[in-house]
């Protein structure tokens, strides 16, 4: 225990410990609960969690050689994440799942190569360019509305698909400037899902760094599926060389524009990779955004009604707009609330570089720090009723109160999401526009259960009816 009385072993009968006093049985037992512990993990993140974990501030353990900390305290989590940001880079556990498929892109990146590539990708989601983007989301959102309205009565829609399809044009077009089109929008949303099939299960070797190239047979499929990502990525590619202007424009030309000190251009394979991470990282968590707010509306009438109201106070039957946002308070607390129960990025793992200390408690060098949104987002100290779906957390009053390290759903400091506001005013606009048309049933008996691999989605989906209004 430390100061502040709140500091847990991982399990009050954690075997971990005992191995220390131990022999060599106690040693074995040790890492037979290891594995079975590590196991759920893997299968889904968010269910591993034992319930003291919601109750804790620190929770300090070793596993084999490596000491680990599970955060749910604030201001730690602004000592990790920002103000000793420097001393923590994002670990093995984190990042080999992705690496495959992202390789060097600035969701994966570090040191001088990610500060360059940060700098010079940033202005492409500057706040200045997001009324011009808002234009894209309103027309796509509009051809999908049409889309809905001529499906056959009482059609069932998988919601995370439907929004990834969406959102996956979206991106693309405000990105590189490209229309990706049905089919070109199904083989990415397709590949994805086998690479997540493949590899979204953290491998043990992988939580302990031993790096992906290591031969693996589940990884053949992961493997395919991003040789038909890369199909896609590279007509985009030709088609961004052919089109590429003088002054930068998109994101593209940024990356196909830019030269070195020498003159030289970016590597090629630093552009693709910077094109999959931006591409990834800016569709799925939106989509996954939308789909769990209309299932919360759905299990939640009155707030459901409420958001019918302002869409009527403030939209009046047209088609919203970027000029209508600052006013859609209650769609936009929504998106938040949503966020806070289902934060699609739900685990951050970093490494410390050097040794600090967190609550009084020595954190040796190459330590694991584990902060998970999802715990943290529905700590018991943190939130009053911390599993009930309430909008007006988030009302302009009420939000001063949360501490900006106690909700991180586009994570903090320096590595913060980089598409933030592209993200929420996307997700807002979309709720609204989805809103103002339909309403989404759950089809009956469906059961709903998060599931928390490389991003948080639902198990079997959340397959919904779009309603007419
Ligand atoms: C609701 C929507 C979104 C959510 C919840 C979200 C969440 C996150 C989170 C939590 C991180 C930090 C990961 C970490 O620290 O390990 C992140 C990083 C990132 N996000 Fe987002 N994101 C969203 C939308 C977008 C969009 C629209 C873009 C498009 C540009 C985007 C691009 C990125 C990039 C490039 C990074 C890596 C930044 C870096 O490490 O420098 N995100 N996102």
């Amino acid at each position: 225990m430390t100061r502040s009385g709140n500091v847990a072993p991982a399990d009050s009968a954690n075997p971990a410990e005992d191995g220390k006093r131990g022999g060599y049985l106690s040693r074995l037992k040790s890492a037979w609960f290891i594995l079975k512990r590590l196991r759920r993990v893997r299968d889904n993140a968010i269910a591993a969690w034992p319930n003291f974990c919601y109750k804790r501030e620190l929770i300090a353990f070793r596993v084999l050689r490596t000491s680990l900390f599970i955060i749910n305290h604030p201001p730690s989590i602004q000592r990790v994440m920002a103000t000793n940001g420097k001393n923590y880079v994002k670990s093995p556990m984190n990042t080999q799942a992705l690496k495959p498929l992202l390789g060097d892109g600035l969701f994966l990146s570090e040191g001088e190569l990610w500060t360059r590539q940060r700098r010079l990708m940033a202005p492409s989601t500057h706040s200045n360019r997001l009324a011009a983007y808002a234009q894209t989301v309103i027309e796509e959102g509009r051809t999908a509305i049409e889309a809905w309205h001529r499906l056959p009565p009482n059609t069932d829609l998988d919601t995370t698909e439907t929004f990834t399809l969406l959102t996956a044009e979206i991106i693309s077009r405000i990105m590189f400037g490209f229309r990706l089109g049905d089919e070109r929008v199904r083989q990415l949303f397709e590949a994805f899902k086998d690479y997540q099939a493949s590899h979204g299960r953290a491998h043990v070797l992988e939580i302990f760094g031993v790096p992906t190239s290591f031969p693996r047979w589940s990884m053949r499929r992961g493997k395919k599926a991003i040789r038909r990502f890369d199909e896609v990525l590279l007509e985009i590619l030709e088609y961004g060389k052919r089109s590429c202007g003088e002054v930068p424009e998109n994101l593209l030309d940024i990356l196909l524009n830019y030269r070195d000190d020498q003159g030289r251009p970016m590597a090629p394979n630093l552009v693709r990779d910077e094109m999959a991470s931006i591409f990834l990282a800016g569709h799925e968590t939106t989509a996954i955004t939308l789909s769990w707010a209309f299932y919360l509306l759905e299990r939640n009438p009155e707030c459901e009604k409420r958001l019918h109201e302002e869409l009527e106070e403030v939209i009046k039957g047209a088609t919203p707009t970027f000029e209508d946002l600052p006013k859609l308070v209650y769609a936009r607390a929504v998106i938040d609330e949503t966020l806070r129960l289902y934060p699609p990025v739900h685990v951050f793992s970093r490494q410390a570089i050097a040794e600090d200390e967190i609550m009084g408690k020595k954190v040796p060098a190459q330590s694991m720090m584990v902060i998970s949104s999802w715990l943290l987002h529905r700590h018991e100290l943190l939130w009053d009723k911390p599993n009930a779906f309430r909008p007006d957390r988030f009302m302009p009053d009420a939000v001063k109160k949360i501490h900006p390290f106690a909700y991180i759903p586009f994570g903090a400091g320096a590595r913060v999401c980089l598409g933030k506001h592209l993200g929420i005013m996307e997700a807002v606009l979309l709720l609204a526009m989805t809103a103002q048309k339909f309403k989404l049933r759950l089809r009956t008996g469906h059961p709903v259960e998060p599931l928390g691999r490389m991003t948080l989605r639902a198990l079997n989906g959340i397959p919904m009816r779009f309603e007419p209004r």
